[in-house]
């Protein structure tokens, strides 16, 4: 029941009572109290109403039953054209109003616009929108808010290498008030898609490979773009995507077709949505792909099962661009009517830049294949997005109410998370960190050191180039006149293949104390679109490593790049490796801070580095298999013997050429101090199904600098009803420790945390034993175990 009828009907209450009172007293007394009696009673009333009715009008995008009717009578009024008015996304990006949009917007034909960020302009189709159109509906504004707006924080798989849900939450944050003052009121991310491969140029979007890290930190987006008052000023919708599976595409291709099998779905894609559903978020978007034979696009699976009766998720889905005409593309339907009709009945509210709802869904509710109930559902989801934004009260952006672009808060908060993003893959003989008393002079050489575009990423439509500081600049005004620092380019992109300016650079690093190479990918190696099958340093820069090794002068990369690449041909040429994701603005000091030892690198991988392409897909919490390789059991191909014939060699599951470790393993990242891990323990042998067990570990900072570490839980569920992971993140925790500092840290696992979906997909917590990890990496070997002792018994 809305508070509007609970006002009425406590009025009505209240009344009957009052005059029963007056009645009885005069029935009694015999005393007629007459119209004052009546005053009274309607005074006091009025009092009532008028309380219940202001705490309702003064809060009206917060009060869902409110906000239920107010979308139910809108949608009253609504005809079918206006309706399907609302599931329409346009672009909008000229630099004006066009005559064909304003007049769609007259008549009730569009419901959302997305890429225009010029606030006049938004103002202005906001205006038409809201005074010009029959019903007076206000636009929802979408754009690619993705790491940032003006201020550009790290790629996200750059935020993720914090493990800080905090400056995830921070960045989102100063991305929402600075897309907010732009009259952006609608962002497409977090992109929370699960990703093994780090050949997809969309890895550099995502939060990497880890279900369970992906769902803190999505939800840590989805908190930052939202606040806790989405109508609140400098609050923008978030949107969970690519609902689902995207990130799994073959080979790494981007749209390539997905095949995940429903229990892999459940236990390893689905978990950032459902986190991100949990925390609130405010629309989803189904992703391009195929997956399993039904484009998500045209998933019911997906988001009618999954999204809208298990999760009981609220808000509304978008179409990617265009997708819903691409079903004809992909081969699921024959038509864009067709399209309309599998997207519309899957689940898709509203369509992303295509005219397939325009031009279809009247006729398809006409012939009764959409139902009129199906595209009420549907209208309703968006009605009650813009209602919760407050668009209604509020459709226009006033900008001088917000702090200006790159402000010092935003620059500090990019800073933060460029520096606890970087992660120090290798440090031999301490060649890190820098010292400015020490150094006479310093070489920086290479395409990356002074690209202010370069370091911002991929997702920077409106990134403000201007606002980047690069390392070289950093490190000049970090060292002032104390280190001679000498910079060469040398290489004009990351892809030249030119080594023209290699004996150059070979001088300037013979004649320096050190050399910092900066190396990597520039930023339109990655991204939608922007797959690669070697994921090695492009171009010549193999080579640039190699001929400044042989000046013998100490080495450090700094590599900026967008993905995970295979570092093999390197890695030993060079003494310390910063890899520093795509930093954005700030990561120049961010990176000239860590080479001087002003702050110590914390970052930890967030997915996993192969040592060579082929070994993807690569990831830690993988099966067992049934012949687990081990270090004895593997055989390198230079061993084995010339004339030796077929026969079976170590019969483990692992490359010949390859082995079967990473490069570097999920989690990875070094410190300047050294961190001991010791007496891991846990609070009970057994535990019951709904109990908590703690897992404590001692931890100390054996070195003699202050430094920063993430603490990670792994657990392996021994036996289960599927067969589990050999390891999964279970709980993860930023300490800082002052040198010589010990502290325990503690992860509590409730059951239900050990939950997983069985072979009949749904959630089982099973008895048994665990074995639990406690480290910097995954491949921490401090180990202890426990015992589940009862839970569902659907064994074995
Ligand atoms: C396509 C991308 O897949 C999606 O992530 C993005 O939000 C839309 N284009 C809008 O630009």
């Amino acid at each position: 029941m809305n508070r509007i009828d609970s006002a009425v009907k406590y009025c009505y209450k209240l009344f009957d009572i009052l005059y029963r009172r007056t009645l009885c007293c005069r029935q009694k007394r015999g005393v007629v109290l007459g119209p004052i009696r009546y005053l009274m009673v309607g005074a006091f009333c009025g009092l009532v109403w008028t309380s219940i009715m202001s705490t309702s009008l003064a809060d009206p995008a917060h009060d869902n039953a409110a906000i239920e009717q107010r979308v139910h009578a809108l949608l009253a009024q609504m005809t079918m054209a206006e309706k399907i008015g609302q599931l329409s996304q346009r672009n909008a990006s000229e630099a004006y109003v066009a005559d064909d949009l304003a007049n769609d917007l007259r008549a009730g034909r569009v419901g959302s616009v997305l890429n225009q960020v010029d606030v006049d302009i938004v103002n202005e189709l906001q205006r038409i929108a809201v005074e010009e159109s029959r019903l007076g509906i206000p636009l929802i504004v979408g754009r690619d808010v993705i790491h940032g707006f003006k201020t550009v924080m790290p790629i996200p798989l750059g935020q993720a290498a914090s493990w800080n849900p905090d400056v995830v939450r921070a960045g989102a944050r100063v991305a929402a008030h600075e897309a907010a003052k732009a009259g952006v009121s609608w962002t497409f991310a977090p992109m929370i898609d699960i990703s093994r491969d780090a050949r997809w140029g969309r890895i550099a979007e995502s939060l990497g490979e880890d279900p369970y890290l992906a769902s803190i930190l999505g939800a840590a987006m989805v908190e930052g773009f939202q606040g806790d008052d989405l109508s609140a000023p400098g609050t923008i919708a978030a949107c969970a995507k690519h609902f689902a599976g995207y990130g799994a595409s073959e080979s790494g291709r981007d749209y390539a077709t997905t095949n995940i099998p429903e229990n892999e779905l459940r236990n390893v894609y689905l978990r950032p949505f459902k986190a991100a559903v949990d925390a609130g978020v405010v629309t989803l978007m189904a992703s391009f792909s195929d997956l399993d034979g039904v484009p998500a696009t045209g998933n019911a699976f997906l988001m009618q099962q999954v999204l809208r009766d298990e999760w009981q998720f609220d808000g509304f889905v978008v179409s990617d661009w265009d997708s819903v005409r691409q079903l004809q593309i992909h081969g699921l339907t024959e038509s864009d009517k067709e399209s309309a009709f599998e997207a519309a009945n899957a689940g898709v509210d509203m369509e992303m830049h295509g005219d397939a709802y325009l031009n279809h869904l009247e006729s398809l509710t006409g012939e009764g294949r959409v139902s009129v109930e199906t595209v009420d559902v549907m209208v309703a989801n968006i009605l009650r997005a813009k209602f919760r934004l407050g668009l209604f009260e509020n459709p226009y952006t006033d900008p001088e109410q917000f702090p200006a672009f790159g402000d010092d808060d935003a620059l500090s908060t990019a800073k933060t998370a460029a520096l606890q993003s970087v992660v120090m893959l290798k440090n031999d003989n301490d060649a890190l960190p820098l010292s400015v008393e020490r150094l006479k002079s310093i070489a920086l050489i290479g395409p990356l050191a002074d690209a202010p575009y370069e370091q911002l990423g991929t997702w920077i439509f409106d990134g403000d180039v201007e606002l980047s500081i690069t390392p070289m600049h950093a490190i000049h005004s970090l060292v002032g006149h104390d280190i001679d620092v000498r910079f060469l380019r040398t290489m004009e992109t990351s892809r030249s293949k030119s080594t023209d300016a290699f004996d150059e650079a070979v001088e300037i690093a013979s004649g320096s104390d050190a050399v910092i190479l900066f190396l990597g990918e520039e930023s339109i190696l990655s991204g939608e679109a922007h797959s690669r099958a070697d994921i090695s340093l492009p171009g010549a820069q193999a080579e640039l490593v190699h001929r400044i090794r042989q000046t013998g002068k100490p080495v450090i990369a700094v590599i900026l790049a967008g993905r995970p690449l295979t570092l093999t041909n390197i890695v030993d040429e060079v003494d310390a490796i910063l890899f520093a994701w795509h930093p954005g603005s700030m990561g120049g000091p961010a990176i000239a801070d860590l080479l001087f030892g002003i702050d110590s690198p914390s970052g930890k991988l967030p997915a996993t580095f192969p040592r060579m392409v082929g070994q993807i897909p690569i990831y830690y919490n993988q099966k067992n298999t049934g012949k687990p390789p081990s270090p004895d059991s593997i055989v390198r191909i230079d061993d084995i013997d010339p004339h030796a014939e077929q026969l079976s060699l170590g019969m483990t599951s692992f490359h010949l050429d390859a082995g079967y470790t990473p490069l570097f393993a999920f989690g990875h990242g070094l410190s300047y101090t050294e961190f001991e891990y010791a007496d891991i323990r846990a609070s009970a042998n057994e535990i019951g199904i709904g109990d908590t067990i703690t897992i404590s570990a001692d931890l100390l900072n054996k070195g003699d600098v202050a430094a920063e570490e993430v603490v990670q839980l792994y657990v392996r569920d021994l036996v289960g009803n599927v067969t589990r992971p050999v390891r999964e993140l279970k709980g993860f925790k930023r300490v800082r420790l002052e040198p010589g500092q010990k502290i325990t840290v503690d992860f509590e696992l409730h059951t239900e945390d050990l939950a997983f979906y069985g072979r009949n997909m749904q959630r089982i917590t099973e008895p048994g034993v665990f074995h639990a990890w406690v480290g910097g990496s995954s491949d921490a070997q401090l180990g202890t175990e426990f015992r589940i002792v009862d839970g569902d018994k659907v064994r074995k």
